[in-house]
């Protein structure tokens, strides 16, 4: 376990060498007192590490199927089915036994329900997983709830008994969290939701690093509002800025996070609409000014953006190299299409899952900077922005 060392020793001075208030003659007074920097190296730090690479591994990405049940609901109904269990087993079944995902995909973002779940032959989702060399991943934020004394915004539960979660999260083959909370750029943002948002991930990240799971950090500011680019770059230097102080403060192991930022767009009621080089330029701009080069990966969300959208904007953003694995996770961008060729049938097994394949490769090429949007569908080119979307 000893490989990594990510302590610094207890006597380096902040800043090193000289202390701020040596002067000739003071500098000799013995009893200056040195300030720490402690960097936790918890148990499973190399392992944490290890995770992290693998899923931010060249040419791959995430799937998000991790939708509350409410949420998986809503899916559902797009296609007239009803809300039960075995719906929503006979659609994770779908998407997780799908032959060659492994190729595209690195880390797949599970709701609690499916990590237990097994396929109507009795084999674990989580099995179907790794036998594509896939990472099972968690969401474990309980949700959005009314933030009071804010300006109409919210903020996201879950911190309560999330140690014991996360243990028997990992016991049931978890490698990695998420924890998605939201910021809204029409109502402020204001300061204490912002503030809010951060501490949130923080106290997320550092338990779930204690228990093994690589953090997700998704602070999502939504595509909501009709605000110009420059004001969402705005406002996400600032989350990105707060949210790095707190990760830091909680002495989370940068080598071992992985982020999901929303890109850097126009509101989506916005005049005038970006190419996937202005997005990928302010983004970059964004990331570069506040993501430290330890992270490993940069994942995407897709935000309600087309499912072509998302792709060519990804691509944009690989087209120089980058101090991180920028790639997705993307949950609408990757299944609109699929459920849409399903329709709940089972002859359309075989067709949804194709159509599953289709984008994960379009967006493995985009991860490698090498995609373009020639042949690709009407559906794929259709947005599922939603108002106030929660998950
Ligand atoms: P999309 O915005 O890509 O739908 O996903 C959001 C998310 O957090 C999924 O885990």
């Amino acid at each position: 376990m000893a490989s990594l060392n990510l302590s610094a020793p207890s006597s380096r001075f902040v800043g090193g060498g000289r202390r701020p208030f040596d002067r000739a003659g003071a500098s000799a007074r013995p009893s200056a007192r040195p300030v720490s920097l402690p960097v936790r190296a918890g148990s499973y730090t190399d392992e944490l590490v290890k995770t992290a690479k693998t899923i931010a591994s060249p040419g791959r990405g995430i799937l998000a199927i991790d939708e509350s049940n409410a949420t998986c609901g809503k899916r559902l109904a797009s296609i007239g089915l009803d809300n039960t269990e075995t719906n929503r087993q006979a659609y994770r079944q779908l998407l997780l036994t799908t032959p060659g995902l492994g190729e595209y995909i690195s880390g797949s973002i599970l709701f609690e329900e499916t990590l237990y779940q097994s396929t109507t032959d009795g084999k674990k989702f989580v099995d179907c997983l790794r036998d594509e060399n896939i990472v099972p991943g968690i969401k474990v934020d309980k949700g959005l709830v009314p933030l009071p004394g804010s300006n109409n915004e919210s903020w996201c539960q879950g911190l309560d008994g999330l140690a014991s979660r996360s243990a028997e999260y990992y016991k049931q083959g978890a490698r990695f969290a998420k924890w998605r909370t939201v910021v809204s750029i029409p109502c402020g943002p204001s300061a204490l939701a912002v503030k809010e948002a951060a501490w949130g991930l923080a106290r997320y990240a550092s338990i779930s690093q204690d228990n093994g799971l690589v953090p997700i950090v998704e602070p999502e500011i939504l595509l909501d509002g009709d605000h110009p680019i420059e004001r969402t770059l705005e406002v996400a230097e600032k989350v990105w800025s707060e949210v790095f102080f707190y990760l830091a403060e909680n002495n989370v192991v940068f080598e071992g996070i992985l982020l999901k930022p929303s890109m850097v767009t126009p509101g989506a009621e916005h005049k005038v609409k970006a190419s996937p080089e202005t997005i990928a330029e302010y983004t970059l701009k964004m990331l570069n000014r506040r993501v430290p080069p330890a992270v490993p990966g940069i994942m995407f969300l897709s935000g309600g953006q087309s499912e072509v959208e998302a792709t060519l904007n990804l691509n944009a953003m690989n087209q120089t190299p980058n101090p991180w694995h920028v790639s997705f996770s993307y949950a609408r961008a990757l299944q609109n299409t699929v459920l849409k060729t399903w329709q709940g049938l089972p002859e359309n097994v075989k067709a949804a899952q194709t159509a599953l394949l289709v984008r994960a490769k379009a967006n493995s090429i985009a991860q490698l900077g090498r995609y373009s949007a020639e042949g690709e569908s009407e559906e794929a080119k259709t947005g599922m922005f939603q108002r106030g979307y929660t998950y």
